[in-house]
């Protein structure tokens, strides 16, 4: 698959800056990801602004409710036309297979496993007994029992899930190319890294939208990504 479709531009931003960064970007980003500031302002509205300028959706609202109203929520979404939706893994099990059933096979569930953000220290302190790592190859384990076919994990934690499940589909956020602020994320890789990992989509904001020439820095993700697939 070209780099372009292994990139998710993340739209924290007002939509109208999101739409006219879309069309700057577009050769470098084949995805958007309208996450919960864009969806609580504007509703499927930003997803159909995305779709008209020909973007792939990634809808990221991690669901986490009980299964009868997540299961509501994802057949909604699949109404969309999005590709993808992420839920909570942490909602346990039969919320799982609600997502999938609400899904009907129209849009790809991604079970969120331990947010990137989350270091060890904070996992211990949220109560799970396992560091961030462990826990997310637990959490990994069970979304493949319910039958989701696709994670967001850090790209620090592909290779040790894809040993465990080859064909899930992974998707990484906490991307940072060299020299890039970390903000609020800790699990952080770098674009190439997370591809030779094996990660099938990174999910990029602040690293594109929010530096001085977000076009140079864009391409320059790509070019990395790219030249990671190659070897
Ligand atoms: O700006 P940045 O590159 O850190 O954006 C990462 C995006 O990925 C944010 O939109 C955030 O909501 C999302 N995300 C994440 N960690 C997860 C799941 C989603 O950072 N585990």
């Amino acid at each position: 698959m070209n780099a372009k479709n292994r990139i998710a531009l993340a739209c924290d931003i007002p939509l109208e800056e999101a739409l006219a960064l879309y069309e700057k970007v577009q050769g470098a980003v084949g995805w958007v990801k309208v996450g919960l500031s864009l969806f609580v302002e504007h509703g499927p509205l930003a997803v159909q602004a995305f779709r008209d300028r020909g973007a792939r959706v990634f809808l990221d609202l991690k669901l986490h409710d009980i299964p009868n109203t997540v299961e509501l929520a994802s057949a909604r979404a699949a109404k969309l036309g999005v590709e993808l939706l992420t839920v909570h893994a942490s909602g346990g099990e039969l919320m799982l297979k609600a997502a999938e059933h609400g899904a009907a096979g129209k849009l790809k569930v991604l079970a969120v496993t331990v947010l990137t953000s989350l270091d060890d220290a904070a996992v211990a302190k949220v109560g799970f007994s396992r560091d961030a790592s462990a826990q997310a190859e637990h959490l990994a384990e069970l979304a493949a029992q319910a039958g989701v076919g696709g994670l967001v994990c850090s790209a620090r934690e592909v290779v040790a899930i894809r040993k465990t499940h080859p064909r899930m589909f992974l998707c990484t956020p906490g991307i940072r190319p060299v020299g890039a602020a970390s903000g609020d994320q800790a699990r952080t890789e770098t674009p190439g890294s997370a591809i030779r990992s094996g990660s099938d989509l990174l999910v990029i904001g602040r690293p594109i939208y929010g530096v001085d020439d977000p076009v140079a820095a864009a391409q320059a993700i790509h070019d990395e990504v790219a030249a990671a697939l190659k070897g």
